[in-house]
């Protein structure tokens, strides 16, 4: 069970990730870079938007592993994460072999592989070489007595289960937990994992994005899209208030823009378009007024040519 990592730099997997179209910074490359050389989980927070789950979509691509799904929710259960018995088939089983076998073998026959029901967790364990890519996502959604049960995934790669015993991995497999930070996670979780905070990207970052998703948008309208939402974001009203946008909004933004056959951003088209950016009614009566003041630096720098 070595590394099963094909990349040898932070260069060379900033590289890839970018063929495959995802735009991270530095350190969040080396966080990824040295999660997979010490085959430790690694725990992305951040708000919603940043990209997150994109990263774990991006990182599967290129490290050609199957990306395993557990997306995690309140009042979520072990048996949706790691495995349940398929009740029916034992039963329909039991029924056919009572005439014929004693109920000690019974039992252990119900018991037998072919009745589990692998979920994630399991099934990124029985992947074999090179091994899946694993992904619990929105882990803060989880509660606490299932942040308590991934402690010995996270910690040894395997698992307990009471009928069959202990699950290790086939391949380590690659873990990425993340978290929209609804609440603080347990320390023992992070303790078993390295940590990265992922904030909202930059200006070339974002633009990178909106280029590369958006290639029917003109460079001019994509550099006005990244900086007005740049802006946006640095805005104290967007904090105080509800949610500033994501790069998902800026990418679907910059679309809406195009199909409007919009050149050059004013605050009419902003308007009509505000609910792309934004999903509170109260966000967007705040931007109304600083529209002009958002808008106005570029409108300097297209007079001043
Ligand atoms: N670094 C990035 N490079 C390319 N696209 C990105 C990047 N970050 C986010 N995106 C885009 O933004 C969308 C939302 O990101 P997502 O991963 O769902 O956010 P999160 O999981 O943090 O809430 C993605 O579908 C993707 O299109
Ligand atoms: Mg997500």
């Amino acid at each position: 069970m070595s590394a099963q990592t094909t990349f040898d730099s932070i260069d060379q997997l900033a590289l890839a990730l970018e063929s495959v179209g995802y735009f991270a910074e530095r350190r969040l490359i080396t966080a990824v870079f040295l999660s997979l050389r010490l085959e430790r989980p690694l725990l992305l927070e951040g708000e919603p938007g940043v990209g997150k789950t994109e990263l774990a979509k991006a990182l599967a691509k290129v490290l050609n592993r199957p990306l395993i799904r557990l997306q995690c929710y309140d009042g979520m259960e072990q048996r949706e994460a790691l495995y349940e018995w398929n009740y029916t088939a034992q039963l329909l089983h039991m029924r056919a072999a009572a005439a014929h076998v004693s109920p000690e073998e019974l039992e252990r026959e119900v018991y037998q592989p072919r009745f589990l029901v692998k979920r994630p967790l399991l099934q990124a364990l029985q992947t074999d070489a090179p091994g899946a890519l694993l992904l619990i996502d929105e882990v803060d959604r989880a509660d606490e007595p299932f942040e308590a049960f991934l402690l010995e995934y996270l910690g040894e790669y395997q698992v307990s289960i009471p009928e069959l015993g202990t699950i290790t991995a086939n391949a380590t497999p690659v873990t990425l937990l993340t978290s929209n930070r609804t609440r603080d996670l347990n320390d023992a979780v992070k303790r078993r994992c390295l940590y990265q905070w992922m904030d909202y990207p930059d200006r070339a970052r974002e633009l990178a994005v909106v280029r590369s998703q958006v290639p029917q948008a003109s460079a001019h309208l994509s550099e006005q899209v990244a900086e007005f939402v740049a802006r946006l974001r640095s805005q104290p009203f967007v904090s105080a208030f509800q949610r500033a946008p994501g790069i998902a909004e800026s990418v679907e933004w910059a679309k809406a823009l195009v199909a409007l056959d919009t050149l050059t951003l004013d605050p009419e088209v902003i308007q009509d378009t505000a609910g792309i950016l934004f999903k509170q009614r109260e966000d967007i009566a705040a931007i109304t007024p600083l529209l002009n003041d958002l808008l106005a630096p570029a409108a300097v720098n297209l007079a001043s040519l």
